[in-house]
């Protein structure tokens, strides 16, 4: 963090003192856990530096520090900006775009969220019209960066999850090519190699570059990867 991020930054990173006692109830809760899948879960959160390191900082998720190296390699947050957040929770995405210096930033998710200083956050549905009229009206004018982090509950069903994580991003796309102002970003979580051919070819219709970014604290084994679309041309192609 610069020092005038160090600055900005209001975000709940002073509770350092009481992360020895969070440590043993994460231990504790670890050891209780009743599924192997659930145990294999709780024993990667405790051994992950990025879990650590967002307790330290005072990040709400270790899906910050994505936001943050995506933003190294690509530079799509900038001061000033409107930002929306799709699939908003617990909030970590949010809390890296007021650091770097957004005016306004709104944010939806399915699951309720604590408030976060200097942001608006719908408990809400992105495939829902009235929840995104919600969303838009709470900005004073089209987004420049449009966010999405969606991700569906995993059924173990694998066409199932597929087709579940293939229809968010295309809502995601959607809903930036629909509202972004002209010149705006984009940047959604993507899976399996990359944007499916039809998402691509969109997004290259509306946007001047689009690229995929690994970034260092998306995990190895996880097929995510993270699609960002730059210069958006105005108007729906
Ligand atoms: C990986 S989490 C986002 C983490 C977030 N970027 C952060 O930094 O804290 C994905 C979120 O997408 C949300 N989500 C999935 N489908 C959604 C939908 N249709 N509308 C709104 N949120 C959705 C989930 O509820 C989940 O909280």
């Amino acid at each position: 963090m610069s020092d005038e991020e160090k600055r900005r930054w209001k975000g709940p990173g002073g509770d350092k003192k009481d992360s020895g006692r969070r440590t043993t109830e994460r231990k504790v809760i670890a050891r209780n856990a009743r599924t192997e899948s659930s145990k294999r879960w709780i024993e990667r959160q405790l051994q992950d530096p990025y879990v650590r390191k967002s307790k330290e900082e005072g990040y709400r998720s270790r899906a910050a520090y994505k936001l943050l190296e995506i933003d190294e390699e690509a530079h799509i947050l900038k001061r000033g900006q409107r930002v929306v957040d799709l699939g908003c929770a617990p909030g970590g995405w949010i809390q890296v775009a007021l650091l770097k210096g957004a005016s306004e930033v709104v944010g939806i998710d399915l699951l309720p969220v604590d408030p976060i200083e200097g942001a608006t956050i719908f408990e809400g549905d992105v495939n829902e019209p009235a929840d995104v009229d919600k969303l838009l009206g709470a900005l004073s004018g089209p987004p420049d960066l449009v966010l999405s982090d969606m991700a569906a509950n995993t059924t173990g069903h694998k066409q199932t999850d597929h087709l579940r994580t293939v229809t968010l991003v295309e809502l995601a796309v959607d809903f930036a090519i629909a509202h972004l102002a002209p010149g705006g970003a984009f940047c959604s979580k993507v899976f399996q190699g990359g944007a499916a051919k039809d998402v691509l070819d969109k997004l290259k219709l509306n946007f001047r570059t689009v690229k995929h970014i690994k970034p260092p604290a998306s995990r190895a084994g996880s097929p995510e990867i993270y699609v960002i679309a730059k210069g958006f041309k105005g108007g729906s192609k």
